[in-house]
C-alpha cells in the first residue's frame, strides 16, 4: 500500500485582490504535493477559503450585499486564479460549507464540555463607534487603536480557550519534534516571544458582530474566526461530520505549509486546541518567508500588486510558477521586481531549457529526418551526462523532503546546463560533416533526447505544462504519473518521430517589456486612485439607461411545468389586456398551483428567446439571495400591466 502524504495551504481571505504573493504557498504546495504523488505516495492536498470574520462583514455592507453573496463572488475568482496556475489540490473547503460549520459547532461544544473552554466576565475597554472591546495594553493614548476616539470601561461575556493550561506540552513538543517548527529560527521566535512571556488564555467568542459559527448553546456569541479557521484541516477530512473515513486515512497533517506571519497561529494555537480534543498532532509546520515588493510585502491596499493573471497570461503559466519557486531562497523573503522575473525567465527557461529543447530537435530534424536515431554507440565523454540522469531523482527528492524548493529545481537545471554543454564539448555539427561519424552524431543526439526526456519528467511536478510541452516535441504522449521512467538512461524508444516545435520560452526583450509593464501599474493604480470617477467601472447606470428597461405588472392566468425539465414553468401571463407567455427558471421553488392567480412583474421589452422549444416574451423578476428564490409582487392589487419604475 502506497504512504500516505497530507499537505494543506492555509486558507485565504477572500480579499478579492490576489497578487503574485499570495500565490506563493500554493504554488509550493501544488509543486510538492505532484513530486510526491509521482514519487508514490498517496498525496492528499487541501486548500480553501477563510470567509468568516468582521472585515467581511464590514466589507459586504459597504458593498450592499449580505456576507455570504460577497464571499461567494470572491471564491470563484481564487478558483479561476488556481486553475490559472494548475494548482492540483484535492479538496477545497470554505468555512461558510455546512459540514464546516456543524463540525466547528461540535469542536467548541466538545471543548466546553471538557472544561477547556469556559465562560468568563471580561472587564476592559470598548469603543462604541467600532463597537470593539480592547485590553488596557490594546489602546494607543488611551484611545481605540482603530479609530483613535474615545473609550469607555466594559463588561463582556466571553468564552475562553485554556491556552495556559499547555504551556508545558507544547515546550516538550518542540523538544521531542526539533522540526515541527520549521525552518529552526522561527522556533527560536516562538519560544522566546510568545512562550517565555508566558500564555494567555485566548478570548474565543465575540459578541459584538454576527458573521461567524454560531456557538451552538449560546447563540449570541460567535466563535472566534482562528477556531474556525484552523480546524478546517481536520474538518475537510470529516472529523465531526458524517464520514471521517478521510480523517482516519490521511490525518496528522504532514506538512502544513504558511506564511511566516501565522506561524504563531499554526504551532501554539493549533497543536493546544489538538491536545484538547485528544488528536494526533501535525508533524511539521513550515513558516515561509515574504515576497515583497520596494520593501514592502506586497499588498492590494499598498498599490503595489503584481496580477498573477496578467503575468501569467504574458510570459506563460510556468514563468510565473518557476520564479516562485526557484527566486527566493526558501525560508527566506525575497524582493520582487519584473526585471527579477524577466530576467529569470530568459536565462534558464529561454536559454537553458529553451535552447536545449529546439536546437536537439532541430539537429533531429536537419540530419536525421525527425527520427530519433540510434544511441548505442556511446563513448567515455557521454559517462558523466549518463550518470549525472540517473542520479538526479535521488537528489532531487533528497531536496524537496527537506523543503530546498530551489535547490530542487536548481539540481534539475544541472542536467540541463550539462547536456548544453555536451553540444558544445561533442560538436554535432562537426561529426555531421563526416558521413563515417554518423553513428556517433545519432548517440549524441539520442544522449540529449534522452536528457531532455528525463528532465521533462522530473520538471513536471514544477512545471507541468512546459514538461507536457517537451513531451508533445518528443510525441511521447502524456506525461507519466511516477518515476520510474527517469532512474535508468536509455528508455527513448529509437526510430520514432519528433517534431520541432515552437520555442518553449520566446526570449523577452526585457528593456521593452519593462516599459509596458510599467504603463500597466500606471493604469492599475489610476484605477485604484479614481475608483468614483467611472460609473461604467463601478458598475453604475444612469435614469437614461435605465429607462430603456419596460418593467410591468403582470397577472398570472395559467402556468405549467416545461415537460424534460425540472427547473422551467410556462406562464401565460395577461399584460393589460393582452396575453403572452413567459418561461421562468423557478420550477424548483414555486409549484404552477401556487403561482395562478398571482401578479408578477415582468421586463416587458426583453427580446424573446426560444427555451425548450418554447417562445418566451419577457422575464420574471425574482429576488434572490443565493439560496431562495422569491418572486416580485406589488404590495397592493394594482391592474395588470402597470408600469413599474
Ligand atoms: O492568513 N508573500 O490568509 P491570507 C508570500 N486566512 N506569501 C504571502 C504574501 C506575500 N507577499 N501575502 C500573502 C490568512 N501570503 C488566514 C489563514 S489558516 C487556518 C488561516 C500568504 O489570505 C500568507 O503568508 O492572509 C498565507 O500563507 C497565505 O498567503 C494566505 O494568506
Ligand atoms: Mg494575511
Amino acid at each position: 500500500m502506497k504512504e500516505k502524504f497530507y499537505i494543506t495551504t492555509p486558507i485565504y481571505y477572500p480579499s478579492g485582490n490576489w497578487h503574485l504573493g499570495h500565490c506563493y504557498t500554493t504554488v509550493i504546495c501544488d509543486a510538492i504535493a505532484r513530486f510526491k504523488r509521482m514519487d508514490g505516495f498517496d498525496v492528499f492536498f487541501l486548500t480553501g477559503t477563510d470567509e468568516h470574520g468582521v472585515k467581511i462583514e464590514k466589507r459586504a455592507a459597504e458593498n450592499n450585499t449580505t456576507p455570504k453573496a460577497f464571499v461567494d463572488a470572491l471564491v470563484g475568482n481564487i478558483k479561476e486564479l488556481w486553475k490559472t496556475l494548475g494548482i492540483s489540490y484535492d479538496k477545497f473547503i470554505r468555512t461558510t460549507d455546512d459540514y464546516h460549520v456543524e463540525a466547528v459547532q461540535k469542536i467548541f461544544k466538545k471543548l466546553y464540555d471538557n472544561g477547556d473552554i469556559y465562560k468568563a466576565e471580561y472587564e476592559g475597554m470598548y469603543c462604541t463607534p467600532c463597537e470593539s472591546f480592547w485590553t488596557e495594553s490594546q489602546l494607543v493614548d488611551g484611545k481605540c487603536p482603530d479609530c483613535g476616539r474615545p473609550v469607555e470601561k466594559a463588561k463582556e461575556e466571553s468564552y475562553f480557550f485554556r491556552l495556559s493550561k499547555y504551556q508545558d506540552n507544547l515546550i516538550e513538543l518542540y523538544q521531542n519534534n526539533p522540526e515541527f517548527i520549521s525552518p529552526k529560527s522561527r522556533m527560536n521566535e516562538m519560544i522566546n516571544n510568545f512562550i517565555k512571556p508566558g500564555l494567555q488564555d485566548l478570548c474565543v467568542s465575540r459578541t459584538s458582530f454576527k458573521w461567524g459559527i454560531p456557538v451552538s448553546f449560546d447563540d449570541k456569541h460567535v466563535i472566534y474566526v482562528w477556531i474556525d479557521a484552523l480546524t478546517n484541516y481536520i474538518t475537510a477530512l470529516g472529523y465531526e461530520g458524517k464520514d471521517d473515513s478521510l480523517f482516519k486515512k490521511y490525518w496528522p497533517a504532514d506538512l502544513h505549509m504558511v506564511g511566516k506571519e501565522i506561524v504563531r497561529f499554526h504551532t501554539i494555537i493549533w497543536p493546544a486546541i489538538l491536545m484538547a480534543l485528544g488528536v494526533e498532532l501535525p508533524k511539521k509546520v513550515y513558516g515561509h518567508g515574504w515576497l515583497l515588493i520596494g520593501g514592502d510585502k506586497m499588498s492590494k491596499s499598498k498599490g503595489n500588486v503584481v496580477d498573477p493573471f496578467v503575468l501569467s497570461e504574458r510570459y506563460g503559466v510556468d514563468a510565473v510558477r518557476y520564479f516562485l519557486l526557484r527566486e527566493v531562497p526558501f525560508g527566506s523573503d525575497g524582493v520582487y521586481t519584473n526585471e527579477a522575473l524577466l530576467n529569470r525567465t530568459n536565462a534558464d527557461l529561454a536559454n537553458d531549457l529553451g535552447n536545449l529543447v529546439s536546437r536537439t530537435t532541430a539537429m533531429i530534424t536537419q540530419y536525421f529526418g525527425g527520427i530519433i536515431p540510434d544511441g548505442s554507440y556511446r563513448e567515455e565523454i557521454d559517462n558523466e551526462l549518463v550518470s549525472l540522469c540517473e542520479e538526479a531523482l535521488e537528489k532531487v527528492r533528497r531536496d524537496v523532503d527537506n523543503l530546498l524548493i530551489p535547490e530542487s529545481l536548481a539540481e534539475i537545471f544541472k542536467l540541463i546546463q550539462r547536456a548544453n554543454k555536451y553540444i558544445d564539448e561533442t560538436t554535432p555539427w562537426i561529426l555531421a560533416k563526416d558521413e563515417s561519424k554518423k553513428q556517433r552524431l545519432g548517440t549524441v543526439l539520442y544522449n540529449l533526447a534522452e536528457t531532455i526526456r528525463i528532465s521533462a519528467v522530473l520538471l513536471s511536478p514544477f512545471m507541468p505544462d512546459t514538461a507536457q510541452r517537451i513531451f508533445d516535441d518528443l510525441q511521447l504522449g502524456k506525461l507519466p504519473d511516477s518515476f520510474d521512467s527517469v532512474k535508468t538512461f536509455g528508455l527513448l524508444e529509437s526510430g520514432k518521430p519528433v517534431v520541432k516545435g515552437k520555442a518553449l520560452f520566446p526570449r523577452i526583450d526585457v528593456k521593452k517589456e519593462l516599459v509596458e509593464l510599467e504603463k500597466l501599474a500606471e493604469k492599475h493604480e489610476k484605477k485604484q486612485e479614481k475608483p468614483a470617477e467611472s460609473n461604467e467601472e463601478k458598475g453604475l447606470v444612469s435614469i437614461d439607461d435605465f429607462s430603456k428597461i419596460e418593467l410591468a405588472t403582470a397577472k398570472v392566468l395559467t402556468c405549467e411545468k416545461v415537460e424534460k425539465s425540472d427547473k422551467l414553468l410556462k406562464l401565460t401571463l395577461d399584460v393589460g389586456g393582452k396575453q403572452r407567455t413567459v418561461v421562468s427558471g423557478i420550477a424548483q421553488y414555486y409549484t404552477p398551483e401556487y403561482m395562478a392567480g398571482k401578479t408578477v412583474v415582468i421586463v416587458k421589452n426583453l427580446k424573446p428567446v426560444k427555451l425548450k422549444g418554447i417562445l418566451s416574451e419577457g422575464m420574471i423578476l425574482c429576488a434572490s439571495n443565493g439560496k431562495d428564490v422569491v418572486f416580485v409582487s406589488p404590495e397592493k392589487e394594482i391592474e395588470s400591466g402597470s408600469g413599474v419604475n
